[in-house]
């Protein structure tokens, strides 16, 4: 049997920032394509390196290594002011975006109005609101499904401007039906018209872009036997058929994902990485069982700066949700673990760790049984802390007894091994398991 060439994914088991744009610029060196498959400026993924700091939302995290190839796929939907913004915060130069970065002419376009549905649906949801980020995920993505969005190839075609007018309107007929003030309307501090000017103008820019067909630009770049990394977006618990509906985003957040939003055969899918952090977070509304409402969720959040990259709001935390991480592990076909994080509970005497859940008295440990319900009682396991500082700790090996066990505990839970520790932030704080062949993996190519 002849092998061939396969994508990598690398994709969030949590409901999102554990760490994926930290992990995935990591990585990148190892790669020649980095590519987004689904999920747009909703997402806010961080990179840390030079004492430089840097948010991406749409593009890929593999944008600061040279010679990359960084592709947004035809799962991704597209705000061109947003991209825009980030293009400016990236400070590449021109010719060598245009040879960095390729966009897929299939991607859905996040249009102004889509934003104005978005902020009118959470509007009069009121309690029931899903605390989405406003960025007009759902309405672009009600759009694609129902066959009336508008793509970033439609943008070059001459009958755009109709079509662009003809969405719009309808847009405003049903914000109006909805009862939404437009006047209420702030997009990133303008008014529907400054806000709508300022996206055409991101849109002409978009236009000069390379622009690519995903699914021949990547199969054709595995077939020359190019590495590919596929870069997820939110986690697998926002995912929209299994997260906890309907307090999800609008995509699939899974490796499943990855296929559809790059135009992928499952058979093309290789190592699937799932990243989770030592404790949990979630930002926005939503059944969250291990939430934790006293003195420790306030420390997590302080020691672990849970505020959405994306919004600035605070992010809800609370402790590791076992069960929840192994029903991830078994969606994603995760094959590596990553864990983030672990630095956050340095100084805590004791951890809790989710094992099991009681509803209605009683007991069950599968996370499919409990998702989306709300009186769940997370059932916990007590274990020391290991309280001690990781930063001087230069390899795996040298991790502190406490946080090995704990590590061989997830392992032994979720019958995947852990081969990469992030201990910080930055680029540098990162710990790959020796022996795991997890390095010969990265550094093996395609024969
Ligand atoms: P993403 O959306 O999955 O890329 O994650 P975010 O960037 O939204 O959130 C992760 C946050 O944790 C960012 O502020 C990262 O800089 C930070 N971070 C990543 N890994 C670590 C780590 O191991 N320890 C600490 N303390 N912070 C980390
Ligand atoms: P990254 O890629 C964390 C959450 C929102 C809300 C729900 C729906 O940085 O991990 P949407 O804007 O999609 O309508 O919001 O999903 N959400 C995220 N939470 N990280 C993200 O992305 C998220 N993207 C969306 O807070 O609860
Ligand atoms: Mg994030």
């Amino acid at each position: 049997m002849t092998s061939i060439n396969k994508a990598d994914v690398l994709l969030g088991l949590q409901w999102g920032d554990e760490g994926k744009g930290k992990i995935v610029d990591v990585l990148t060196p190892h790669y020649k394509m980095v590519a987004r498959f689904q999920g747009g400026p909703n997402a806010g993924h961080t990179l840390v390196f030079e004492d430089k700091k840097f948010i991406l939302h749409t593009i890929p995290s593999g944008i600061f290594h040279k010679g990359c190839l960084n592709v947004v796929g035809n799962g991704v939907v597209l705000d061109p002011f947003i991209i825009s913004k980030e293009l400016d915060q990236l400070k590449i130069p021109q010719e060598q975006l245009s040879e960095s970065l390729f966009i897929c002419g299939k991607a859905h376009l996040i249009l102004p109005s889509h934003r104005l549905l978005d902020a009118a649906f959470e509007h009069r949801k009121g309690k029931l609101k899903i605390g989405s980020t406003l960025k007009g995920i759902g309405p672009a993505y009600t759009d694609k499904v129902a066959r009336t969005g508008l793509r970033l190839a439609d943008a070059s075609m001459e009958d755009f401007p109709e079509k662009y007018k003809a969405l719009k309107d309808e847009h405003f007929r049903l914000a109006s039906s909805l009862d939404y003030n437009i006047d209420d309307l702030r997009l990133d501090g303008m008014d529907f018209a400054g806000y709508e000017k300022a996206w055409f103008e991101g849109l002409e820019r978009l236009k000069s872009l390379p622009r690519i067909k995903s699914e021949v630009f990547v199969n054709e770049a595995l077939d020359k036997g190019a590495r590919v990394l596929a870069e997820g977006a939110q986690g697998t618990l926002l995912d929209i058929d299994f997260g906890s509906y309907p307090y999800v985003t609008s995509s699939n957040t899974i490796t499943a994902g990855a296929c559809i939003g790059l135009g992928l055969a499952p058979s093309r899918i290789g190592e699937v990485f799932g990243i989770f952090k030592a404790y949990c977070t979630r930002v926005g509304s939503g059944p969250f069982p291990t939430e934790s409402h006293d003195a420790k969720g306030d420390i997590l959040r302080d020691m672990g700066h849970e505020y959405g990259s994306t919004t600035g709001r605070p992010r809800r935390c609370g402790w590791l949700d076992l069960p929840a991480l192994k029903y991830a592990v078994m969606i994603n076909g995760v094959s590596r673990l990553i864990m983030t994080k672990a630095d956050v509970l340095n100084t805590l005497p004791w951890i809790r760790v989710c094992t099991s859940y009681e509803i209605d008295g009683k007991q069950l440990d599968v996370y499919s049984s409990i998702s989306g319900r709300e009186n769940v009682k997370p059932v916990y396991r007590e274990i020391k802390g290991w309280e001690r500082s990781l930063e001087d700790v230069e390899s795996f090996e040298q991790l502190p007894a406490g946080l090995l066990d704990y590590i061989v505990m997830i392992e032994e839970y979720t019958g995947v091994p852990v081969d990469i520790v992030s201990t910080g932030p930055d680029r540098k704080q990162t710990l790959f398991r020796r022996g795991s062949g997890i390095l010969r993996r990265l550094t093996a190519s395609y024969a």
